[in-house]
């Protein structure tokens, strides 16, 4: 918790507070008891980047379907800006080249992979697959990429062809097979391989084959997300809400051997009720993404603007920026009151949740990402701080 409440009392000893100030940055809040201090300091621990949200595939459940957005790529110039700019954040780590769209449509993907591990980042790119080939591998390993995440929603050729429209299990499962020939030949761990599986009804029966495929590819982590309908009729895929506890799984832990060495591996199997711990992955790793268009976004929910259904209720999210790095330093807008009384907010989950409330079906504020409290944006209906929807 970066937030420091001084009650009124407090306040009265003038010297004491004139040290805190002193020390520190902080954003001043008045409130009914007394005045709250938010640190406001550029401590930007992991970056989440959208370099295109083009892409090659069309896959049935994805958000996209819900934009009415052009879709384009981050150009070089604007990504080098970022660049540049990340050098103010002495606690940044890792770099997540990812976002809502294919990575690798964007055609200086290999620069600017480049430019971020130079800069001694852990990179992670999220991708489909299907794009990479020998050249690409080649480079991710020479670059030492920290890892790839692959998207793959069924190990059954039909069904996976049916849900990543365009893709073609074979020829990625031959992919991935190349890659861990190449980084065999250049005896390296990097980039490490995980996958990205989305659960939904047509697959479940999928879940107990996971680990054993994925082993047979390199597949080191399984991260198991369930479904954000975009449609109505979507929502006769979700699996979660039903008072299943658990799923029934045979294995969540494996272990391959990684030169000479045995490996744990896990599957990572997200939360499939709403519960009362709300629990915000991407504030809690101080985490921000950037936008291809350079806004400058709190997570993946309020990146974009869409509509989803949340139990059925149609629920219409509008996007949400603290600013633009085409117009203001990242640190600026890090660092600016809105931005770090939201993080603070959200650390606290002060906000109500609609799913426990009684006339959320004809509550105007539960129809978009605004609340009653008076919160906009508003993570009332998250279903990521729920652990039901996740991202790598
Ligand atoms: C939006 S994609 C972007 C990266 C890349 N194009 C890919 O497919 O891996 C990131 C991840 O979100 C997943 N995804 C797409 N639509 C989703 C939805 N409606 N609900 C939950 N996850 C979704 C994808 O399957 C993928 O694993
Ligand atoms: S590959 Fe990724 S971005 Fe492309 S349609 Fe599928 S989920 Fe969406
Ligand atoms: S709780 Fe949800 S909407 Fe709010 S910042 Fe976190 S991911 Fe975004």
């Amino acid at each position: 918790m970066t937030q420091l409440n001084v009650s009124k009392r407090h306040l009265k000893n003038k010297k004491e507070i004139e040290k805190i100030i002193d020390a520190r940055d902080y954003v001043i809040e008045k409130k009914n008891k007394g005045i709250m201090f938010h640190e406001a300091r550029p401590d930007i621990k992991k970056i989440y980047i959208e370099v295109s949200t083009r892409c090659n595939l069309n896959c049935i459940t994805c958000i996209r379907h819900s934009w009415s957005l052009e879709h384009k790529d981050m150009s070089l110039e604007l990504f080098e800006e970022l660049v540049q700019q990340l050098d103010t954040f002495s606690n940044l780590k890792k770099v997540v080249i990812g976002g809502l769209g294919e990575p690798f449509m964007n055609p200086d993907i290999m620069k600017m992979t480049e430019l971020i591990k130079n800069k001694g980042y852990e990179v992670k790119i999220t991708t489909n697959g299907m794009l990479l080939n020998r050249s690409i591998f080649e480079k991710l390993v020479s670059l030492n990429v920290d890892e790839l995440v692959i998207s793959i929603d069924s190990f059954q050729e039909e069904e996976f062809e049916n849900i990543r429209k365009g893709g073609e299990l074979k020829e990625l499962k031959e992919k991935l097979l190349q890659l861990k020939d190449i980084k065999e030949e250049e005896e390296t761990i990097f980039p490490r391989v995980s996958m990205e599986f989305v659960l939904m009804e047509s697959n479940r029966d999928q879940l107990n084959l996971l680990s054993e495929k994925a082993r047979d590819l390199g597949v080191l982590n399984i991260l198991v997300t369930n479904l954000l309908p975009y449609r109505e009729k979507m929502t006769d895929e979700i699996l979660y809400g039903q008072g299943e506890e658990e799923l029934d799984l045979p294995i969540k832990f494996w272990s391959t051997p990684i030169e000479g060495l045995s490996t744990m591996c896990t599957m990572d199997m997200p939360d499939m009720n709403w519960n009362a711990d709300r629990q915000c992955d991407f504030i809690n790793a101080d985490a921000c993404v950037i936008t291809v268009e350079g806004e400058v976004a709190p997570c993946y929910a309020l990146m974009h603007s869409y509509t989803y259904y949340i139990f059925g209720r149609e629920k219409i999210v509008k996007s949400h920026s603290f600013g633009s790095i085409r117009e203001e330093s990242l640190e600026g807008i890090w660092t600016s009151p809105d931005y770090v009384k939201f993080r603070d907010r959200v650390r606290e989950y002060s906000f109500p949740s609609y799913q426990d409330c009684k006339i959320n079906d004809n509550c105007s504020y539960a129809r978009e990402n605004q609340d009653c409290w008076g919160n906009i944006p508003s993570c009332a209906d998250c279903l990521w701080a729920q652990s039901i929807v996740r991202c790598p």
